[in-house]
């Protein structure tokens, strides 16, 4: 007898795919792969994880358990026997309450995403329902329970349920009036009070966003006794930023405490909880020296600051589903460059500002749209460049920009070199060349807009200084 050949078959509620599963028989009796995770996710089972295996074994036909939504995923089919089985949405959204009823054997399996309700019922004797899931159960999971008998579900059971094998929990279970639909996992963002967590506010109101104080980088344990469960996208917009501190005995410390021990331990509660991470990369992993530094360019950082974020980039990339979102020259809400400048200038002072690193400014905001844009789009993961867009300038181009955008003579700057700049002072070494090429993110379809308007506009719209 020739198997059936691995199929997926969708089902009308988002999620939820029926497998078709090759059963080779013989004379002694079958042998089926029931879950192979190369073959299958090549066939469209999602990636899920599973961690525990369950078997129900159900003497008497008409067996009939549930409604069931569990916070996990669960793949089901049976070892022997055969079942009815019945899945209804209960998750919040258009499809809250659709129903996909089918019959499950030996050669048929379905994955259940969490929050969609499962029922069955068996229809032969001895039968062995087996299950995989991709969390430990634990007797504080929250489920989510509909009865059985529910007329907006209407599910036609085969075997009528006044003369079928139920327990008195699943008969006293809720209508679907009276359910609570499930809300979807929610997005957790580190480093809520930094720029880039002010502006991740306004673009995604309803995420969990913590401070240090919540949940500090570098303290490990902070991180291991978090509850990472109940969220499907991490976003960290935390880290160490201080450059020139990083240079120093404690700096160095810190840096690699935040940007490198911490993130490790972040992309282990993501890679165990299969949540989406998002992380934020600097232009500062490279030494400057190409004059556009794409993607795949190697690390090659150059001060200790720059040495940590490749560290942590490299980490971040082995997360199953991670964006690391590289960006330079960020301006946020604070005191940022514009506002220096702008601050000078109305103030009559006359700058030497650095002439000779090349790179492109990065809005909050822009880049908070930016990575929305990767998640919502649900761009393939990796790495992508994310700044603003144009002819890429000189810190001394900014300045003079923002002087004229102010009123000022831009002939006040004075253009140096960054040895001058730095001459003296405990610096970090800085890349000269810090311009990212835009290219791949672009092909997703997002682009920032080029930065000369918009920091015209910027420095115009700041009350005087
Ligand atoms: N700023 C730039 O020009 C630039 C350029 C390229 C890339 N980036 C990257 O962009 C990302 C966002 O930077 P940003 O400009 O928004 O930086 P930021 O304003 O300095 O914000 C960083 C935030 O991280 C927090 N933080 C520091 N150490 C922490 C820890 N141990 N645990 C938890 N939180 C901690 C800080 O909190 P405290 O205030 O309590 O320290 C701060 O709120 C970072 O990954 C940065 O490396 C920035």
């Amino acid at each position: 007898m020739s198997a059936q050949q691995l199929a997926a078959e969708p089902t009308g509620i988002p999620g939820l795919v029926l497998f078709r599963l090759p059963v080779h028989g013989d004379n002694r009796g079958w042998f089926k792969e029931n879950w192979q995770r190369e073959k299958m996710v090549a066939a469209g089972l999602p990636d899920f994880g599973p961690v525990q295996n369950n078997i129900s074994f159900n003497d008497a036909v008409g067996t009939t358990r549930g409604i069931h939504a569990e916070p996990w995923d669960k793949f089901i089919s049976v070892a022997s026997g055969r079942v009815f089985g019945a899945w209804v949405d209960l998750r919040e959204g258009d499809s809250f309450g659709k129903v996909f009823t089918a019959e499950l054997d030996p050669a048929t399996a379905i994955f259940v995403p969490r929050g969609v309700g499962n029922a069955y019922q068996t229809l032969a004797p001895n039968t062995a329902y087996t299950y995989l899931v991709n969390d430990h159960w634990r007797p504080d999971a929250a489920y989510t329970f509909l009865n059985l008998a529910d007329e907006t579900a209407a599910i036609d059971w085969p075997i009528p349920l006044d003369s079928a094998e139920l327990s008195d929990k699943d008969r006293a279970h809720p209508r679907l009036q009276q359910v609570a639909p499930i809300p979807p996992q929610r997005t957790l963002v580190l480093g809520a009070n930094g720029q880039l967590g002010r502006a991740l506010r306004r673009v995604l109101p309803t995420a969990h966003f913590v401070g240090r104080a919540e949940l500090d980088l570098a303290d490990p344990a902070s991180i291991d006794g978090w509850d990472w469960r109940s969220y499907d996208t991490v976003i960290n917009a935390a880290a160490y930023t201080k450059v020139d501190e990083a240079e120093t005995a404690q700096g160095r410390r810190d840096a690699w405490a935040a940007n490198v021990t911490g993130v490790a331990a972040l992309v282990k509660a993501c890679t165990t909880h299969r949540s989406t991470l998002v992380h934020v990369s600097s232009d500062y992993v490279f030494d400057g020296t190409e004059a556009v530094h794409t993607e795949n360019e190697p690390f090659s950082p150059l001060g200790v600051y720059g040495q940590t974020k490749a560290a942590g980039d490299a980490l971040v990339a082995t997360v199953p589903a991670h964006y690391i979102v590289r960006t330079s020259w960020v301006i946020g809400e604070g005191n940022n460059f514009v506002r220096v400048m702008a601050s000078l200038a109305d103030r009559g002072v006359n700058p030497s500002v650095v002439a000779d690193q090349i790179g492109r400014l990065t809005f909050t905001d822009d880049l908070a749209l930016g990575i929305l844009h990767l998640i919502r789009s649900a761009a393939p993961y990796g790495t992508y460049n994310l700044t603003g867009d144009g002819g890429p300038r000189s810190w001394a181009d900014y300045a003079r920009a923002i002087f004229t955008a102010r009123g000022a003579d831009p002939a006040r700057i004075t253009p140096i070199t960054t040895a001058e700049y730095t001459a003296g002072k405990p610096t970090a070494p800085r890349p000269l060349g810090s311009v990212l090429d835009l290219g791949k993110i672009s092909a997703t379809g997002f682009n920032a807009g080029t930065v000369d308007g918009r920091i015209a506009e910027y420095a115009a719209g700041l009350s005087q200084q």
